[in-house]
């Protein structure tokens, strides 16, 4: 049967990098047999610009019936004046919420071609291969209350609420969890039970967890010495685990390991493997509208989009084996350009990695 995947551009680099891995779906449905069929919605600054709101609800209504979704990227410094309610993030941040995608995945994995490319000394991150969980549905993003007051004496006063029910710590646990069975079983779920209670009942129902997993080695660390540990030794890590704004910080850090944030895809899931797919970065205002943007981090995403909700693993090894190839070939875009590699736009490395699904 046919499925369906909605296409999300949103805004900056986003609408760039989206279009280069609709041409790798293209090819995947004209060439390989794919059966798929996209359409294409607002979200962020493109709705809030036609439509008042950064998540119309025909674009939420389209999510739920789409076996898939691909996300560019939201945000941009013209809607940085406008309420935080209702600004292009809260778009995103909706999705995630209306379609219950409480697992993200994003793997921080070297390809070897690229160890010069990040700022860390290549044997540091030689044969990396981290997957970080991160709980997206919960935790300070959606704790309420949340809000700026003013108090008695008039100055004003921000505030936000880190919590965390025991079963919505449970199931991005168990998340963590089956995943290590199909890797190295370990976890490393990353805390800071020192200071918050909050996260001290992470750190307990963690341990519960772990006991239906006899197989799987849990370890817990610190947030703060986890950021350390990334670049120092990154590759103690197997799966890390971690609350929904911790884990956004650690994947931005992570992802310098694999030499660009512009190499990180991500997959967010429900209960039931429905997801969204979307590149860790953002619309790199300081970039969109040159063609420069690495498409890649998207790209891969459309792979782990062919694993998780398609069916489609032949197709995503393929996917991933092209994005080799293409790095074979000595082609980078501006993040992960080295001395004697060939500098390609956007659009370039788009080509040719549809170009290599044939190998
Ligand atoms: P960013 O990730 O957009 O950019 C950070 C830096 O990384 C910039 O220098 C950018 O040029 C570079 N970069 C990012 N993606 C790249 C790519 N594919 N190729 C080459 N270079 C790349 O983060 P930011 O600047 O903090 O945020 C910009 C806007 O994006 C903000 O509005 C923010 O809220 C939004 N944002 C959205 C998402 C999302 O939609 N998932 C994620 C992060 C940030
Ligand atoms: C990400 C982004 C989002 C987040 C923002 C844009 C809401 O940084 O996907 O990592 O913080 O989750
Ligand atoms: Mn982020």
């Amino acid at each position: 049967m046919t499925k369906k995947v909605l296409l999300l551009p949103g805004d900056g680099i986003g609408i760039e990098i989206v279009a280069e891995a609709v041409k790798v779906l293209q090819a995947l449905r004209n060439d390989y047999g794919l059966a798929v069929e996209t359409e294409t919605a607002l979200v962020g600054g493109a709705a809030i610009d036609a439509t008042g709101g950064p998540l119309p609800e025909e674009t939420l209504q389209l999510a739920r019936e789409a076996d898939a979704v691909l996300l560019g990227a939201v945000g941009g410094p013209k809607w940085e004046p406008l309420d935080i309610s209702i600004r292009p993030e809260k778009g995103l941040l909706g999705l995630r919420a209306g379609l219950g995608l409480f697992a993200n995945l994003r793997p921080a994995l070297l390809y070897p071609q690229l160890a010069s490319a990040s700022t860390l000394r290549p044997e540091v991150v030689a044969g990396l291969d981290i997957m970080i969980v991160r709980e997206l549905t919960g935790g300070i993003y959606f704790g309420q209350p949340r809000g700026i007051r003013t108090l008695e004496n008039g100055e004003r006063q921000g505030f936000n609420t880190l919590v965390y029910s025991e079963s919505e710590v449970e199931r991005i646990g168990r998340a963590a969890f089956d995943i290590a069975m199909k890797r190295n079983k370990r976890v490393c779920s990353v805390d800071k039970a020192n200071v918050l209670e909050c996260t001290e009942l992470w750190r307990e129902v963690m341990i519960r967890v772990a006991k239906d997993y006899p197989e799987v080695e849990l370890s817990h660390m610190y947030v703060d010495n986890a950021a350390m540990q990334l670049v120092r030794a990154p590759k103690q890590f197997d799966v890390m685990v971690t609350t929904n704004m911790f884990g956004d910080i650690l994947s931005d850090e992570a992802s310098m390991l694999t030499g660009s944030i512009g190499m990180l895809p991500s997959a967010s899931l429900d209960a039931d493997g429905k997801g969204m797919y979307e590149p860790i970065h953002g619309s790199a205002p300081d970039i969109a509208g040159q063609g420069v943007a690495n498409p890649l981090a998207t790209i891969l995403s459309v792979a782990m989009m062919l694993r998780y909700s398609l069916g489609e693993e032949a197709l995503a090894a393929r996917i991933e084996r092209a994005v080799s190839r293409v790095l074979d070939q000595g082609l980078r875009t501006a993040d992960i350009h080295t001395e004697g590699t060939t500098r390609v736009g956007t659009a370039r490395m788009g080509d040719a990695v549809v170009a290599a699904l044939a190998d």
